[in-house]
C-alpha cells in the first residue's frame, strides 16, 4: 500500500524499473503527487483513459512561463522544457494560438507523403550502417544512434562533420543532474545553432532550416528566438526518441525469441510489430511538463490550480483496461491507440518519420543478421525519466547476409 498523503519519491530504482511502480499506482493512486528524481513535485497520471483526458484538457497547459518561478525553485536539472529563453520558444512549450502558428510552419515537411519520399535515403543509410557491423558491438552506438541523427540532420541541413557533437550535447541535456552541466550543453548548442542559421541566411540551401530562415525573414510568422528554438526542438525530438525505439525494440525482440521468429517468418507483420514495440518499449516514458491553469478534475481527483502535471505514457501503454496481457510482447496484436507519440494537439509531429525509420531499421537488422543475439544481460537504463533508453545494447552479430 502507498500512502497518498505524502508525495512518493521516484528515485534511481524507478528509472531502472518504472513498470512495477506504475502497476501499483494504476491500482492504488492513478492521479498522485510524486517527487521526480530532480526534485520537482508533480501530479503523475498513470491510467490510459486519464492520460488521454489530461493530454487533451484545455486547462492543462504547456507554456510554463506563468509558473516559471515555481519550476526554477524546485527543479535541479531540466527537461526540454527547462532551458533558457533562447531554446525554449518552440511548439512543444506553447499553447494555442502560438502553438498552432509554429506547428503549421513545419507540419508539411512531416506528412506521410513527404516522409515517404525519404524512404530510399533512409534505406541507403541503414544498409551502409549494417554493412559495417560484425562481431560484438554496442548496437545503440553503432546503429540506433547514427541512423536517426543522420536523417534529421540531413533534413534540416546540418553538416555531417557536426553530427557527433549532437550526441554529446543531447546526452548531457537528457541525463545531467546539475543545472550547470545542462546550462553548458544548452549554451554550446545555442551558439552552434546561431552560427548555422547565419550560414543558411548567407547561403540558403534546399533544406528545412533554410526554409525556416526564409519564414523568419518574411516577418510575422517566426521571430529570431522562435527560429533557434524550432531548430533545437526538431534536432533533439527527432533523434533521441528514435534511438530508443530501435534499441528498446531490438531488446524486446531478443528477449522474446518466439516473437522475433514470428516476425522473421512473416515480414508483413513489420508495421504492426513496430507499433507493438512502441507500446511495449515506450521510448518517451513521460510527457514533457504541463501545469494546471485552473483546478482540473482527472479520473475523479481534482488537481488544484498552478500544479505541475506529468503523464506517464509508459504506464498508460501497459494499462490492462486498454491492452490485454500488457506486459507481454505480442507482435500480432493491434497496438493501435498506444500513447507513445502522445495525444492531442502536441501529438508527435515526427511520427510518420519515426515509423519509417523504425520499420526499416528493425526490419533490415533482423533480416540480415539471423544469428543476432544479446552479448550481455547486464543492461542499464539511462538516467532520465523523460526518455526511456539504454546506456548500451551489447549484441553479437554473425551470419551477415
Ligand atoms: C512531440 C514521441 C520521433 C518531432 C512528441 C511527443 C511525444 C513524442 C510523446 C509529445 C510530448 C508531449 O506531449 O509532452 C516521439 C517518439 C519518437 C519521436 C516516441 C520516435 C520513436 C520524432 C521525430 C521527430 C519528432 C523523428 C522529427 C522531427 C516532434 C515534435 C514534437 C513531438 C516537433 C512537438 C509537437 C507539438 O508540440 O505539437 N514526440 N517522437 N519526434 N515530436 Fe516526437
Amino acid at each position: 500500500m502507498t500512502s497518498t498523503h505524502t508525495p512518493m519519491v521516484l528515485d534511481d530504482d524507478f528509472v531502472q524499473d518504472p513498470f512495477t511502480v506504475y502497476r501499483l499506482l494504476r491500482i492504488e493512486a492513478p492521479v498522485r503527487e510524486v517527487v521526480m528524481p530532480r526534485g520537482l513535485k508533480v501530479w503523475l497520471v498513470t491510467r490510459y483513459a486519464d492520460a488521454r483526458d489530461a493530454l487533451s484538457h484545455p486547462a492543462v497547459r504547456k507554456d510554463l512561463r506563468p509558473v516559471r518561478h515555481l519550476f526554477d525553485k524546485h527543479h535541479t536539472g531540466t527537461s526540454t522544457g527547462g532551458f533558457g529563453a533562447d531554446l525554449s520558444a518552440h511548439m512543444l512549450n506553447s499553447d494555442p494560438p502560438d502553438h498552432t502558428r509554429l506547428r503549421r510552419l513545419v507540419a508539411r515537411a512531416f506528412t506521410m507523403r513527404r516522409v515517404e519520399l525519404l524512404r530510399p535515403r533512409v534505406e541507403e543509410i541503414t544498409e551502409n550502417l549494417l554493412d559495417g557491423l560484425s562481431g560484438e558491438v554496442d548496437l545503440t552506438d553503432a546503429f540506433a544512434f547514427p541512423l536517426p541523427v543522420t536523417v534529421i540532420c540531413e533534413l534540416l541541413g546540418v553538416p555531417q562533420a557536426d553530427q557527433d557533437d549532437f550526441r554529446g550535447w543531447t546526452t548531457k541535456l537528457v541525463t545531467a543532474r546539475s543545472a550547470q552541466s545542462v546550462g553548458e550543453a544548452g549554451q554550446a548548442m545555442s551558439v552552434y545553432l546561431h552560427g548555422l542559421i547565419d550560414t543558411k541566411r548567407a547561403n540558403p540551401a534546399d533544406d528545412l532550416l533554410s526554409a525556416l530562415v526564409q519564414a523568419e525573414e518574411d516577418g510575422e510568422k517566426l521571430n529570431a528566438v522562435e527560429l533557434v528554438s524550432m531548430a533545437f526542438l526538431l534536432l533533439v525530438a527527432g533523434h533521441e526518441t528514435t534511438v530508443n525505439l530501435i534499441s528498446n525494440g531490438v531488446l524486446a525482440l531478443l528477449r522474446a525469441p518466439d516473437q522475433l521468429a514470428a516476425l522473421r517468418a512473416d515480414p508483413a507483420l513489420l508495421p504492426g510489430a513496430v507499433e507493438e514495440l512502441l507500446r511495449f518499449g515506450s521510448p518517451v516514458n513521460h510527457t514533457t511538463m504541463r501545469y494546471t491553469a485552473e483546478p482540473v478534475e482527472i479520473g475523479g481527483t481534482t488537481i488544484p490550480e498552478d500544479e505541475f502535471v506529468v503523464v506517464a505514457l509508459g504506464s498508460a501503454n501497459r494499462d490492462d483496461d486498454r491492452f490485454g496481457d500488457p506486459d507481454t510482447l505480442d507482435v500480432t496484436r493491434s497496438a493501435a491507440g498506444h500513447l507513445s507519440f502522445g495525444h492531442g494537439i502536441h501529438f508527435c509531429l515526427g511520427a510518420p518519420l519515426a515509423r519509417l525509420e523504425g520499420q526499416i531499421a528493425i526490419g533490415r537488422l533482423v533480416e540480415r543478421f539471423p544469428d543476432l543475439a544479446l552479448a550481455s544481460d547486464d543492461l542499464r537504463w539511462r538516467n532520465s525519466t523523460l526518455l526511456r533508453g539504454l546506456e548500451e545494447l551489447p549484441v553479437r552479430l554473425e551470419g551477415h547476409t
